[in-house]
């Protein structure tokens, strides 16, 4: 089969590695792609955004499947267009990735088919909001409805942050996609990450994974697109995963195709395991940036054919087979990040780093420049390693990141602790 994967990156570069593993690639191609992904497909400098740009070249290469990673693409339609050339696509459709869209279209089938979330109102103006804050009391968290580059929540401690935060997304401070905000309960618990595959009407589970999403370690600094993950959490019980399953991916799934709106691809579940039981806060339709990149080193089968069966609505009888070991990822970012940073800085050590046992190295954002590896971006390199436990996998990954000679990067130093101390006991 002939693949064209898009997106840039670590996710991407991931799936790439795992798509190229299948024995039915014949060859795979990325649009961008990156340095990292450059080793294991053709990378092609396609604007993406340009839908029939994107059809004639998979005419020319006659390809059979397109893996779509992120969700600006998938939201913008690019499934649909695709689907209407002809061309297979593995993602959700327009209206079906609005449950990443758009957080108040997500709360309304909550409301609908009765999956558990925090209480909500949607609104349309600020005054209405403020007046809604200010009776509810905080803590609460405000959210613009549309796609603002996970930058788009503030969960405010005080009325005063409340209204900030609504001032703020009314006045455009995230474009039209907080020309309106869902307000919602403040969920307390602790937050993990669930993966499903789905065909429109079956959804299987892939895993369970944890992020790290403030900067620092300890959980301190702004929020940002993921500085580590590790796969499976120990918080996921069994039990757990059997009511995250049951109450929150299968209802939804149920309701989507009630609506006349299949859900197919990956639907990532942020939820919150709050003490009245899991509770959904947000839906994502894609794999998680860097989840997936833990997920892809965890997944024994083949890849492409889970995304063919969920392109096809064939998952019913579909099995996937997955290593029980676990796996981690520890981000390097380029120093600044979430703020602003220095491109083109130089990295090495990148072939040591990869001799210790069980380590992978994904890159996000990089290129290279006359054999030198560059930083390209805020989130440059993934460092994973899967283990015997946690604690292993943790201890591998940090051994590889001090190979790795960027003196203008940086990373957490404490990705995965909670189920570090949870090993302990
Ligand atoms: P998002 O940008 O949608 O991933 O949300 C950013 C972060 O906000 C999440 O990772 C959660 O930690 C937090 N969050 C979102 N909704 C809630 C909620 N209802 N209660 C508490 N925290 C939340
Ligand atoms: N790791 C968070 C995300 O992919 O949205």
């Amino acid at each position: 089969m002939n693949i064209l994967l898009i997106g840039s990156g670590g996710r991407e570069h991931a799936l790439a590695w795992k798509i190229a593993a299948s024995p039915l690639l014949t060859k795979l191609w990325c649009a961008p792609g990156n340095a990292g992904i450059a080793r294991e497909a053709e990378c092609v400098a396609l604007d993406v955004a340009d839908h029939a740009v994107v059809i004639e070249f998979c005419r020319r290469n006659s390809i059979d499947l397109v893996v779509v990673g992120p969700e600006i693409p998938l939201a913008a339609g690019i499934v649909d267009d695709l689907a209407a050339a002809g061309i297979k696509a593995f993602g959700p459709s327009r209206l079906a990735a609005q449950l990443e869209g758009s957080k108040g279209f997500t709360k309304d089938l909550c409301r609908e088919f009765d999956i558990p979330t925090g209480a909500y109102r949607r609104f349309d103006n600020a005054d209405d909001a403020l007046a809604y804050v200010r009776a509810q009391g905080a803590p609460i968290v405000v959210k613009a409805d549309g796609l603002a580059a996970g930058k788009g929540v503030v969960v405010a401690k005080t009325v005063g942050e409340a209204e900030a935060a609504i001032a703020m997304m009314f006045e455009g401070g995230f474009g039209a996609a907080g020309a309106e905000v869902v307000i919602e309960e403040f969920l307390s618990g602790r937050e993990i990450s669930f993966f499903a595959l789905c065909d429109g009407e079956t959804a299987i589970p892939l895993a369970s994974a944890q992020d790290h999403k403030r900067v620092f370690d300890h959980d301190e600094g702004p929020n940002t697109g993921g500085m580590g993950a590790y796969s499976p959490t120990p918080f996921v019980t069994p039990e757990i995963h059997d009511q995250i399953m049951a109450r929150i991916i299968l209802p939804t799934v149920a309701g989507m195709k009630q609506r006349g709106i299949p859900f197919r691809g990956v639907l990532y579940a942020g939820v919150m395991l709050t003490e009245q039981g899991p509770k959904l806060f947000e839906y994502n339709v894609r794999f998680g940036d860097p989840e997936c990149q833990v997920l892809m080193l965890r997944m024994m089968s083949d890849i492409v054919p889970a995304f063919l069966a969920a392109s096809d609505g064939q998952l019913k009888n579909f099995d996937l087979r997955w290593f029980p070991e676990p796996a981690l990822t520890v981000v390097m970012a380029a120093k600044g990040y979430p703020g602003d940073y220095k491109k083109g800085t130089r990295i090495e050590g990148l072939d040591e780093a990869t001799q210790i046992e069980g380590v992978e190295i994904f890159h996000a954002g990089t290129v290279e420049k006359d054999g030198v590896i560059l930083a390209n971006g805020g989130r440059v390199l993934n460092v994973c390693a899967s283990g015997r436990t946690v604690t292993e996998a943790k201890q591998r990954a940090y051994e590889a990141i001090d190979r790795i000679r960027w003196p203008d990067g940086f990373c957490r130093r404490d990705i995965a602790w909670q189920a570090v101390e949870a090993e302990k006991s």
